[in-house]
């Protein structure tokens, strides 16, 4: 087992290089079976949930060769089965993607139900409801889910609750569809419009994307030949952003598209932190005192992202005061308060709020990483602590960020992976 071991206090400092989107190319990897031609992905992060999603395409019969750290070349060609491993789809929760996929290719698909995870419950109702509005038939037994159709027919649908992954989902299946397809009370997150945009530039007529209202006019087919590049990762770059106040450091973040994290920025501005703003795709963020306390409250893109609210969490658990966050999205995203309190903080979680007692410091522990975001939390948490803090449970961490400790031991933080 692998741990990370952390000594603190660390002021970050420096330069950060912001990796391709873990949440688009997740969507836009299984998107590639709706070509039938060969297309190549840049700036693909080297994670392992990427890795876990070229695995299981490899085994529909999808040929993919990394030509660099950070490109695939994808040739969907022969697909030889539209089962996708139960063994491994429940290691990826993002495998329902291949749903969509499949049935525009093949007109039926099989995935395991998404593996259950530390965030409370994950339906996927509306991504059934969209595949059946569109003509096709679904059935969730044994864990499984099937959906099969004859053909797929544009229509309207009208999304109960703003999903990233419905809407990707819905839109997958009616990209190929007779007809047009409209998807209302769409999520605008920028992973969504890069599916979109990944799809346009392989043919095919999606507009509106960014909007709550996306319209899909459904095409023959797509042409591959082309070459796309994922959208620089919003929450990786959040992420930094939040460690440079939590550290009263001084982090210049490139590579990322200051545009997505406007909301992020406006709260750092509030509680006395400094964002300069580089000509758009580079971000400087520099904290010289405590941060001020804040109340947050998580929402749909462009509201505060779910994905950085762990990470916000630190920053409030030091501020000035007391802050409360409410988190609108999942029913159990504070498991990392628990670990945080270990490190000193005084934080009570109840349901979908917590309040932050701002402590003046933290001191070090062994803490348990209980997702990928609360994971990178209790980094930034161990850079700030003093003495010597263990994070356990890296497979989390691993899944959506690439050498995360190599980035901050850049930015000056004392952090090694130890084989335990
Ligand atoms: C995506 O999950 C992200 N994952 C999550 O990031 C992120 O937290 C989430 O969007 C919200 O931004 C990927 O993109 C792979 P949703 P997704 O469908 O698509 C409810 C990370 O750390 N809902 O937008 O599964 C749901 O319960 C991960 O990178 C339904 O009720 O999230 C939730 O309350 C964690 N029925 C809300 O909608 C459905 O059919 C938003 O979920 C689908 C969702």
């Amino acid at each position: 087992m692998e741990k990370l071991v952390i000594n603190g206090p660390t002021r970050l400092c420096g330069d950060v290089d912001i990796t391709g989107a873990k949440n688009a190319a997740v969507a836009i990897i299984p998107a590639t079976l709706l070509i039938d031609g060969i297309c190549t992905l840049e700036n693909v992060p080297n994670i392992s949930d990427v890795k876990m999603c070229c695995s299981i395409m490899q085994k529909l019969g999808v040929k993919i060769d990394w030509l660099s750290n950070h490109s695939i070349r994808v040739d969907t060609r022969n697909i030889s089965s539209t089962i996708a491993p139960y063994d491994m789809t429940s290691k990826f929760r993002a495998s329902y993607y291949l749903l969509g996929a499949l049935l525009s290719r093949c007109g039926k698909a099989e995935v395991g139900l998404p593996g259950g995870c530390n965030l409370g419950a994950r339906p996927i109702d509306q991504h059934i409801k969209g595949f059946e509005a569109l003509g096709a038939s679904v059935t969730v037994a044994q864990g499984k889910i099937s959906a099969k159709a004859n053909c797929l027919i544009g229509t309207s649908i009208y999304l109960d609750t703003v999903s990233v992954g419905a809407t990707i989902n819905v839109m997958l299946a009616s990209v190929l569809a007779d007809g047009t397809t409209t998807i209302d009370n769409a999520a605008k997150e920028p992973h969504v419009v890069d599916v979109a945009n990944f799809l346009n530039t392989m043919g095919a007529d999606i507009r509106g994307a960014g909007t709550d209202i996306i319209k899909i006019n459904g095409v023959k087919a797509l042409h591959g030949n082309a070459t796309y590049s994922v959208v620089p990762d919003q929450i990786e770059a959040g992420t930094f952003m939040l460690a440079a106040v939590a550290s009263k450091g001084d982090i210049t973040i490139k590579n990322c598209i200051t545009k997505h994290l406007e909301c992020v920025t406006a709260k750092l501005l509030e509680i006395g932190a400094h964002v300069e703003d580089i000509d758009g795709d580079t971000l400087r963020v520099w904290a010289s005192k405590r941060p001020n306390k804040a109340t947050i409250k998580t929402a749909p893109y462009p509201g505060f992202p779910t994905d950085l609210q762990p990470q916000m969490g630190v920053v409030l658990a030091i501020a000035n005061g007391t802050s409360i966050i409410n988190e609108s999205i999942w029913d159990s995203r504070f498991q990392y308060t628990a670990e945080l309190n270990k490190m000193g903080a005084n934080i009570t979680a109840s349901g979908k709020s917590a309040v932050f007692q701002g402590v003046n410091e933290l001191s070090a522990a062994p803490v348990y990483s209980t997702d990928l975001r609360a994971g990178a939390a209790l980094i930034i948490a161990g850079t700030i602590a003093k003495g010597k803090t263990e994070v356990y449970n890296l497979e989390h961490i691993d899944r959506g960020y690439e050498h995360i400790e190599d980035k901050f031991r850049n930015l000056g933080a004392k952090i090694e992976r130890v084989s335990e």
